[in-house]
């Protein structure tokens, strides 16, 4: 099988319309965060405050609504990914859509993703479907949550009705998207629903999270002949700053904590390890390396490092699991960093790939431009960009960058 070049989307953060927990709270706090960017926005993101200043104080700009509207268009969202030459696409299906009352299966839902895999397969690009990507319906927090003894159980319903729905239709499984960071911003930040800010809960969601994980594993293993399941995790590449003991021992603990205990704990039940790869993090017990930071930004202010993703594909080699790189990218809405972020952090994967590391996908974070969460709408993340007034779509320059990077490397994936 050849490396699959790909892009990624979550369910959430294009379909649009959709109903789950995340919806209910963009329409509890719209008013709140656009306030409080309103105030703190120009601090954050100084270098781009004048472009977005009318955004972030739009209490618009907090709920998904119609998003790109991916649900009803996402027939022109593959014919776009096919036009880069695109061989793979990441997806996400949406639990709430699939199990909309406890207990109830929908049949239009299942349809519906039927479509958009039959969609995929047409066009020989191969489906890596997410199956929880932050979102729940609105029953299963209101009666349950992850830090609920029933929470695995429940979502191993939802993952055997899906594998009943789909079997070997699908190979590439992944079962969950950062959960760590998730549970962090969940319970303990409250950046994300449902903001339930307790220490004990997010250590047994967490644990809770890992059981899923295994259960869902057990269940599309018994169900789909040759799946390849895995999971997604938040990863960093996590460095000392300066090569002083208690930096190395810094690093190596928040490498532990943020990174590599949540697939310490699901080993053995992985086959692919997912990487979403953002932040190439010099730790520093001094926090010099919070001082006069010189690499370039993201519109989001995040610094840009594309040997970062080779320290990190390095890194991951001690896990001795096929790797993906599940999501990498940035948000530049002039797209005039995209197409240098791009190119040079796959010429660092080529690296660690010359160098043996098993990494047998690359895909961009995203496909189009989406709903940045709690962030809304302003940071444009795409490969193409979405107009949000008419849902246009019209490829940037960086599409026209992946294409050629695609057509000149054939590579053999190694499973
Ligand atoms: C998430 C995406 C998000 C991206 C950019 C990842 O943490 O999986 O949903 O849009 O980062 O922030």
């Amino acid at each position: 099988m050849s490396f699959l070049w790909g892009a990624s989307l979550s369910a959430h953060q294009t379909e649009g319309k959709c109903e789950n927990d995340w919806t209910r709270w963009e329409h509890e706090q719209a008013t709140t965060l656009a306030l409080k960017n309103r105030l703190l926005g120009r601090l954050k993101y100084r270098d781009r405050w004048n472009d977005i200043r009318d955004d972030l104080a739009d209490p618009g700009n907090y709920v998904s609504g119609r998003a790109t509207d991916h649900y009803n268009r996402f027939r022109e969202d593959i014919a776009l990914a096919d036009e880069i030459g695109l061989t793979a696409l990441r997806l996400s299906f949406e639990w709430s859509r699939i199990q909309p009352e406890e207990g109830v299966v929908s049949d239009e839902a299942l349809a519906h993703y039927q479509d958009v895999i039959a969609e995929l397969r047409a066009r020989d690009i191969t489906p890596v479907v997410t199956l929880w990507h932050f979102t729940h319906p609105q029953w299963f927090i209101d009666e349950y949550g992850w830090a609920h003894e029933e929470a695995p159980r429940l979502f191993a319903e939802y993952v055997r009705t899906v594998a009943d729905a789909f079997g070997d239709d699908i190979r590439f499984w992944l079962t969950v998207n950062e959960p760590s960071a998730w549970v962090r911003a969940a319970y303990v930040f409250d950046t994300f629903p449902p903001t339930d800010t307790s220490i004990l809960n997010a250590l047994t969601a967490w644990r809770h999270l890992v059981k899923a994980h295994r259960r869902a594993y057990e269940v599309l293993q018994a169900r789909v002949s040759e799946a390849t399941v895995g999971l997604s995790v938040a990863a960093g590449c996590f460095e000392p700053y300066t090569d002083n003991p208690v930096n190395r021992k810094l690093a190596n603990l928040l490498r532990t904590v943020e990174r590599d205990a949540f697939l310490d704990a699901c080993l053995p039940a992985v086959d692919v390890i997912g990487l979403n790869y953002y932040i190439h993090y010099k730790v520093d017990m001094l926090f010099r390396n919070l001082l006069g930071e010189s690499r370039p930004k993201s519109d989001l202010g995040w610094p840009l490092s594309p040997a970062g993703l080779y320290c990190l594909l390095m890194q991951m080699a001690q896990f001795d699991r096929p790797l993906l790189v599940t999501e990498h990218g940035l948000a530049d809405a002039a797209d005039d960093r995209r197409p240098w972020y791009l190119s040079e952090s796959i010429a660092y994967l080529a690296q660690a790939r010359d160098e043996g590391v098993p990494v047998n996908g690359y895909f961009h974070w995203a496909l189009t431009d989406n709903f940045e969460w709690e962030k809304g709408f302003w940071p444009r993340f795409g490969l193409v960009a979405v107009d949000y007034d008419d849902l246009s779509r019209e490829p940037r320059e960086s599409a026209a960058v992946y294409a050629d990077i695609i057509a000149q490397k054939d590579w053999e994936a190694r499973w």
